[in-house]
């Protein structure tokens, strides 16, 4: 069993009120509960953190070098595009943890400012455009990524 951190950034508890177009009708809960699911499937345990503040996000992926979390599905929503802090932080991190970054929309096929990723050079993968179900496809592909560490 490994423990897989789920960090969620600003604004996106209001899922399910934003527009639904753009990130559908389920809301953060309803989204966790389904990765719960499928991570018991996997034999996996879950933690889950949404912040609106980019430095209780950068506190808490600082802890997964010392917590035995083993993987990260990260979502920094507007940070995605402006947090040089964040990105600093997973360029230490990502060595030895992947991390999986996931976005409900296509931010590139968006406007002009959502166009460029900072933390894209530095994760381990990226995972966008399916709505919700891009959160548990990044589960899949974090399960995967521990299961092949785990056969090297
Ligand atoms: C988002 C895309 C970001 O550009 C935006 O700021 C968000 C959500 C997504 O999941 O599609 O808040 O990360």
């Amino acid at each position: 069993m490994a423990q897989i951190l789920v960090l969620d950034g600003p604004n996106l508890n209001l899922l399910g009120k934003r527009d639904p177009r753009l990130y559908g009708r389920e809301t953060l809960a309803e989204i966790q509960n389904k990765l719960r699911s499928l991570a018991s499937e996997l034999g996996h345990q879950l933690d889950f953190l949404q912040s609106n503040h980019e430095g209780v996000l950068i506190d808490r992926l600082q802890e997964t070098l010392n917590d035995g979390t083993e993987a990260v599905l990260l979502n920094a929503a507007a940070f995605t595009h402006t947090s040089v802090a964040l990105r600093d932080t997973l360029e230490v991190l990502v060595p030895s943890i992947p991390v999986i970054e996931v976005h409900l929309s296509i931010p590139e096929g968006r406007e002009d400012f959502r166009q460029r990723s900072l933390l894209a050079p530095v994760v381990s993968g990226r995972i966008e455009g399916f709505g919700s179900l891009s959160y548990l496809l990044a589960l899949r592909a974090a399960s995967g990524l521990i299961g092949a560490r785990g056969n090297a």
